[in-house]
């Protein structure tokens, strides 16, 4: 049963892309199955510092076929400028090492730019998206009015069908005010970027299915996180994906008796970029020791946008909430080394509502912008763990929070994370083999 399914607890952030490198070791594939370049995922190795926003980072891996399933939408000139600065970086990119699936769907610079004229219209209500046609992009899925990565096969056709899908684009711009896009222009870079990507494209569901059957591993790795799930997370202030481990399975196209093992990752504390509710959210100098100061690759300022995170205390409610709806058969937790120096550590165990106590959040936006948290203090640790490698040698304290949050969410923790370098992963059981 080869599956394994890498999920984001919270709200994106949670640091997967280096947890999915430290997954990618042992499996064959590794497939994305949702969202676009509105994730940005970075791996460390050695002095280099890679940024990915499309391309898995088990592309770092040389045994690894990296996939980008029919569930992502992608921007073929975004794609072909990832591929370009990780060839030119040394990494061996060609189509037997990536593919990507002949049903994804593609964004297009209508889609950019009703994003940003979405965004305008929503005023005050703003979601704060990351401006790049994410919602769009699905928008014209969902209505069956999308154009998919196979049509990029022909030229002509894809050519014809891009003009006609820019100048209806179009139509809606001005209708909200917004401006139009050029066809002519945009059809050009995309014709190029096309041509590039021709030799990508495949029947995906295929390439993994034949990799489950003959016994591969194959490790789903998700973007976003389980709070911003179309379905699951605080809608509207929402992507337009599905981020959670069912997502997988549509957005690869396998069958979920293959899923052996469901990882969700968390950070130690929450963060949050755009807007909607976040009941343990921080300000003042807490927020700042929380956040850092932007110097620092691994500061809470996003990878995609630049924009300072939102920072709190985590948030237990949430992460027992992400755990039921992914089935976690485990939960790596991110940047415990962050937390060195603070008194006390507060998780939310549950949420107070006019008086009455919840263990999961309420069901509307309105009662999940009201709730008080209701905290556990832990004590906190000033030692520095960033070179701690071992279990044992983690501070008593530190392990106490450990066990804490894992007792909040029920799921075992057996992986830490105590800073961005690849070999800054602690295991509790040093025999630990990562595909078992
Ligand atoms: P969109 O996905 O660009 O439409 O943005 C919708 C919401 O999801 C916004 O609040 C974004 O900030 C958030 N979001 C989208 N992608 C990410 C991500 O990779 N990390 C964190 N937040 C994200």
């Amino acid at each position: 049963m080869p599956a394994t399914i890498l999920v984001g607890a919270q709200w994106g952030d949670e640091g997967k892309g280096r947890v999915a490198d430290w997954l990618a070791k042992n499996a064959k594939m590794v497939a994305r199955y949702a969202g676009g370049d509105n994730a940005g995922h970075t791996v460390y190795v050695g002095d280099a510092v890679f940024k990915l926003h499309l391309i898995p980072s088990g592309i770092l891996h040389e045994q690894v076929t990296c996939v980008l399933g029919n569930g992502m939408v992608i921007n073929p000139v975004s794609l072909v400028r990832e591929i370009d600065e990780l060839q030119a970086a040394g990494v061996a990119i060609t189509p037997e090492r990536l593919s990507l699936s002949n049903n994804a769907h593609l964004i297009t610079p209508g889609h950019l730019a009703l994003d940003a004229a979405a965004e305008r219209a929503r005023g005050a209500g703003a979601i704060g998206t990351t401006l790049r046609g994410i919602g769009p992009a699905y928008t014209d899925k969902t209505d069956r009015r999308g154009l998919r990565a196979g049509e990029m096969r022909s030229i002509e056709v894809f050519a014809d069908r891009l003009y006609e899908h820019l100048e209806a684009a179009n139509t809606k711009l001005v209708q909200m005010y917004g401006d139009p896009v050029d066809p002519q222009m945009s059809t050009e870079a995309y014709i190029e970027a096309a041509a590039r990507l021709r030799p990508y494209i495949q029947d995906t569901a295929l390439q993994i299915n034949r990799a489950l059957k003959d016994n591969q591993r194959v490790l789903c790795e998700g973007a976003q996180g389980t709070m911003l799930d179309v379905d699951h997370g605080d809608y509207p202030y929402v992507t337009s994906s599905s981020p959670t481990a069912g997502g997988a399975l549509t957005g690869l196209g396998f069958g979920p008796r293959y899923v052996d093992r469901v990882v969700g990752v968390t950070k130690a504390f929450s963060t949050r970029v755009g807007a909607g509710p976040m009941p343990t959210e921080l300000d003042g100098e807490l927020a700042n020791q929380l956040r850092g100061t932007g110097e620092n690759f691994w500061d809470e300022f996003g990878t995609t946008t630049g924009r300072p995170r939102r920072v709190g205390y985590l948030d237990g409610v949430m992460l027992r909430y992400a755990t039921q709806i992914n089935g976690f058969s485990e939960v790596v937790l991110t940047k415990l080394d962050v937390l060195s120096g603070f008194d006390e550590l507060p998780i939310a165990i549950g949420y107070d509502l006019n008086g009455k106590t919840l263990d999961f959040p309420p069901p509307t936006l309105a009662e999940r912008a009201r709730v008080q948290p209701i905290y556990r203090r832990y004590p906190g640790w000033t030692e520095d763990i960033s070179r701690v490698r071992r279990w044992a040698d983690l501070p008593e304290t530190t392990r106490a929070y450990i066990d804490a949050i894992a007792s909040v969410c029920g799921t075992p923790i057996n992986t830490v994370s105590v800073g961005p370098e690849r070999d800054q992963l602690v295991h509790r059981w040093v025999e630990q083999r990562t595909d078992e």
